[in-house]
């Protein structure tokens, strides 16, 4: 018996009920885990987290640190992908994400686009 190949018919390829950006936009606010929004707001320019003061060995005083998200709109496309797959070990504070290709690339289309539109 010949099977009609069904798929052909839930081929997603047209998204056209969303645009790349709106989806992209849609994954850089609820990525599965915080959204990046949190840290790296509008992602155009680098973000002050937190400072802190931490004694430093060298000195024998208190010295102030800050954590800053770095604006992202400018990113290679690898130092995006390395950073997106990158393992807790290798940041302490930017969470790990568990995207598709798929996804990683409308984000990834989105935060480049984030200061034109
Ligand atoms: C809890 C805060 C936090 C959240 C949420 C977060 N980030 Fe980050 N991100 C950081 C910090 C801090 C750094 C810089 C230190 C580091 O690399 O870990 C960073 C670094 C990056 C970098 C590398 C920038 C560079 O120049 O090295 C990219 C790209 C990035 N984040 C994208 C994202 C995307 C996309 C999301 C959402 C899916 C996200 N981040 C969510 C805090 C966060």
């Amino acid at each position: 018996m010949f099977l009609f190949p069904l798929f052909l018919f839930c081929k997603e390829d047209d998204n056209s009920f969303i645009t790349k950006f709106e989806y992209g936009a849609m994954l850089y606010e609820n990525p599965r885990g915080i959204g990046c929004v949190k840290c790296h707001e509008k992602g155009d320019k680098d973000v002050l987290i937190a400072q802190y003061s931490e004694f430093d060995k060298k000195s024998k005083g208190m010295k102030m640190k800050s954590i800053i998200a770095p604006a992202i709109n400018r990113v290679s496309f690898q130092l995006f992908i390395d950073k997106m797959t990158a393992d807790k070990t290798d940041s302490k504070i930017m969470p790990t994400y568990f995207l598709t290709d798929e996804e990683l690339k409308s984000l990834y289309y989105y935060i480049k686009n984030i200061n034109k539109k």
